[in-house]
């Protein structure tokens, strides 16, 4: 099927936050963001701005009714800074006026007086500062510090991991729009409704019941969405609240990027022990999280680096510690992968150094490592493993020796260009780290015509999740699929929902849906069976016909429908699915939190310039555990999509901090993305087809994050490629690989073993 927006998008209809019809008298917000990454307000001059004729006021923290917090797990973020500000770009103000540029103008106009006080960017230095948004954590198995004695080779390294934008092609905004009775309707750009609605909620100090928050779709989230849609929400709805008038703000792309917090850089030390098979026995990493200056969603980002800093491989003694460092940058927050990719990119670097140092192939290590079913991640949880099987059927189906081989062959071939090629298993956990967010709601109503309209807790940002909750009615109810519509999310239908996020969300509301289609459908069979004389298990419903035994009837779906209504029978149902068996005990750092794993291995291939530094990555071929997919189409956009964002974080996109804190890759004129000419000519995924029970709907398999981990591969495709040009090459593993540290690496001298931790890296 489909999907069923493509219609829509291709034809320019479908709606985002900026295509809500305006309400006459609407005004527009703007928010003046701190020109200063940390420091004490001594003065905020708003005159001129308020002469500008357009300007209706300004609000500061002074202003807001409840309680200047929209902190989420931690309560250490002001909406509007009061006395402090703590990065560059943290509002300060908010300005609303009669039109969009009159509010932009006004922004323009402010000035405030800081006194400044010292910038941290650097994880480390917040570190060893103290300055920490949680407590640290550690992940253990085994014991490595008698684990080392019996390795026959221990390597030590570090990592520099950078940040990445998010980019989604919507950026943030709200709409808050007051009806009546002091209650607001708020129109958001969010992955997460009830997280705004219970942000205005706090702002305005008013209760839940009083926010509608009103989700159509979004044009990309990736987590950018997740916690950081709530200030623009809550600003508009402050404004809103006070001035008894509808406020919008959809923000310009570049106040979005120098306001808005990214994907967490780190820094990372490991150490790695092998024994002479190239058996990893010991494996310890720390991390330094670069968490920006509030919690937002970090010590949840840290918790997932730490589940996977092992990857796919199965190392029996672990010892690995996350530190969530307090820097003078945006909150950095939820991205695609969650702090997991961060996590996945330490334990192969590791792997690499080792194969450098031994002079293997890295893929015999990673090969040789893979967990295999019965045997303990770290965290407790016992593996069903499908890491084996994927990387045999990438080898069968993809031939990787014979791969290695062309590769060799070119480049005994040919001087100034060098092709490398790198082996990328990922294995990821699928439910919310935190257990309590698993689960979700469906409300489903069969319309007296026999017509159905479903609304869940799920926003559509593009992943194609409505498509699927549609796939799972029309299923049960044996119907065709136009007779399925997915309602707008909203909270005033369905409450206290988990941020579309994790994964998780199609399995979750699609689960949701399936118990509410299910239960209706047992309703109108006891009816059927009445009326047919029969058991209810002797009825069934085959593409809008009504079986009885088998055999036709003379009801089909309409009849059955009309039928129930006419009885009084109730023909709607509000599902709740809650994951079954998964618990975690944060104390001891073990349990099972995923209800399961998802497994998929990719080979990458580059070829680089060698005189330039430039490359192309040349193909990307995968094996993915796709369980029983619901929806080829849609998840194969997903992973293509994953690859190419997992690719643009590794090569060519880069977070750029100055020393003050001030972002200067602000706009996509000094951001690059890949474009289509960046994207792999050749990405080629072979299903892993698996029916194992999982948790899901169907028996189908997450597909949101998973695959952007397979664009780590590329970080060492072009690192192999360096090195057939120069064999010492001084490769550290810092992110991006940009032309320039491809450049840098092809003519470097340095010593290859040093791996000095590189300065001059960004944020
Ligand atoms: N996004 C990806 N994984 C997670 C998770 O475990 N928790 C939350 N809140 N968001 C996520
Ligand atoms: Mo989360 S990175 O919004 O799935």
């Amino acid at each position: 099927m489909k999907n069923i927006d493509s219609i829509t998008h291709v034809s320019g209809t479908s709606v985002y936050l900026d295509d809500v019809p305006v309400i006459n008298g609407t005004l527009y917000g703007a928010a003046f963001g701190s020109p200063c990454a940390h420091g004490v307000i001594s003065e905020l001059i708003l005159d001129d701005a308020l002469q500008l004729p357009e300007v209706v006021r300004i609000f500061t923290a002074a202003d807001i009714p409840g309680h200047n917090e929209i902190g989420g797990i931690i309560k250490d973020e002001p909406l509007l800074a009061d006395t402090h500000v703590h990065f560059c770009g943290m509002p300060i103000a908010f300005v609303v006026a009669r039109s969009r540029e009159a509010a932009r103008a006004a922004v323009k106009k402010i000035r405030v007086k800081i006194t400044s006080l010292p910038v941290i960017t650097d994880p480390r230095e917040a570190q060893a500062k103290g300055e920490l948004i949680v407590p640290p954590r550690t992940f253990r198995l085994g014991n490595t510090d008698s684990a080392w004695e019996q390795c026959a080779y221990v390597i030590t390294g570090n990592a520099d991991i950078n940040g990445q934008e998010h980019l989604y092609i919507e950026t943030q905004g709200a709409y808050a729009i007051p009806q009546e009775n002091n209650s607001l309707r708020i129109y958001s750009s969010t992955q997460g409704p009830t997280a705004v609605q219970r942000a205005v909620s706090g702002i305005i100090g008013q209760p839940m019941h009083r926010f509608e928050v009103i989700v159509t779709r979004l044009g990309g989230g990736f987590g950018g969405k997740e916690d950081q849609a709530n200030t623009w929400a809550a600003l508009c709805a402050l404004a809103a609240w006070r001035l008894n008038k509808p406020v919008k703000y959809a923000l310009h792309r570049m106040e979005d990027m120098a306001m808005t917090g990214k994907r967490h850089p780190y820094a990372a030390d490991f150490k790695i022990g092998l024994d002479k098979d190239l058996k990893i026995l010991a494996y310890e990493a720390s991390f330094f999280q670069n968490a920006g200056a509030s919690a937002d969603l970090s010590p949840a980002v840290l918790a997932r680096t730490l589940f996977h800093c092992t990857n796919s491989y199965y190392i029996p003694h672990v010892t690995a510690t996350g530190w969530s460092c307090r820097t003078n940058l945006p909150p950095n927050t939820a991205f695609r992968g969650f702090g997991g990719p961060q996590g996945m990119f330490v334990i192969e670097a590791a792997i690499a150094k080792a194969a450098h140092v031994l002079q293997v192939d890295a893929a015999l290590i990673q090969r040789r490592n893979l967990i295999r079913s019965g045997q303990p991640f770290p965290y407790g949880q016992i593996a069903e493993s499908e890491a084996p099987l994927c990387w045999e059927k990438l080898e069968e189906r993809f031939d990787i020796t014979e791969q290695q081989r062309k590769v060799k062959q070119f480049n005994e071939n040919n001087s100034l260009f060098k092709k490398g090629i790198a082996l990328m298993p990922v294995c990821f956990g699928i439910s919310f780290t935190n257990t309590l967010m698993n689960n979700a709601r469906s409300l489903v109503h069969v319309y007296s015509d026999g017509s159905v309209g479903i609304s869940t807790g799920a926003v559509e940002m593009g992943q194609g999740v409505n498509t699927k909750i549609l796939q799972v009615a029309a299923q049960v109810f044996s119907i065709p699929a136009d007779k399925v519509r997915l309602h707008h999310t909203s909270t005033n239908t369905i409450a206290n929902t988990s941020p579309s996020a994790a994964s998780a969300t199609a399995d979750l509301n699609g689960k949701a849906t399936l118990i509410a289609c299910t239960a209706i459908v047992e309703r109108l069979k006891q009816l059927a069976a009445v009326t047919f004389a029969v058991t209810p298990a002797d009825i069934t419903l085959v593409n809008g016909h009504v079986l009885v035994n088998g055999l036709p009837s003379a009801w089909d779906w309409y009849q059955l429908v009309t039928t129930a209504f006419a009885k009084r029978i109730c023909l709607s149902e509000h599902g709740h699915y809650a994951t079954p068996q998964i618990h975690y005990d944060a104390v001891n750092e073990k349990g099972h939190p995923f209800a399961y794993h998802v497994y998929g291995t990719a080979m990458l291939e580059a070829t680089v310039d060698c005189i330039r530094g430039t490359y192309t990555i040349d193909a990307v071929k995968v094996v993915h555990d796709f369980g029983n997919s619901m929806n080829t189409d849609i998840d194969r956009g997903q992973i293509e999509g994953g690859i190419v964002q997992g690719i643009g974080w590794m090569t060519m996109e880069e977070v750029l901090y100055d020393r003050d804190g001030k972002l200067r890759s602000n706009a996509l004129s000094t951001y690059k993305v890949p474009d289509i000419y960046a994207a792999p000519a050749t990405i080629a995924i072979e299903a892993l087809q698996t029916d194992r029970d999982n948790l899901a709907v169907f028996r189908s398999k997450a597909v949101g994050e998973p695959p952007l981990m397979y664009g780590i591969g590329a970080w060492f495709a072009l690192q192999n490629a360096v090195r057939a040009f120069h064999p010492n090459a001084d490769i550290p593993f810092v992110t991006p690989m940009t032309p320039e540290k491809v450049l840098m690496a092809l003519y470097s001298t340095t010593n290859p073993e040093t791996n000095h931790p590189h300065a001059e890296t960004v944020s």
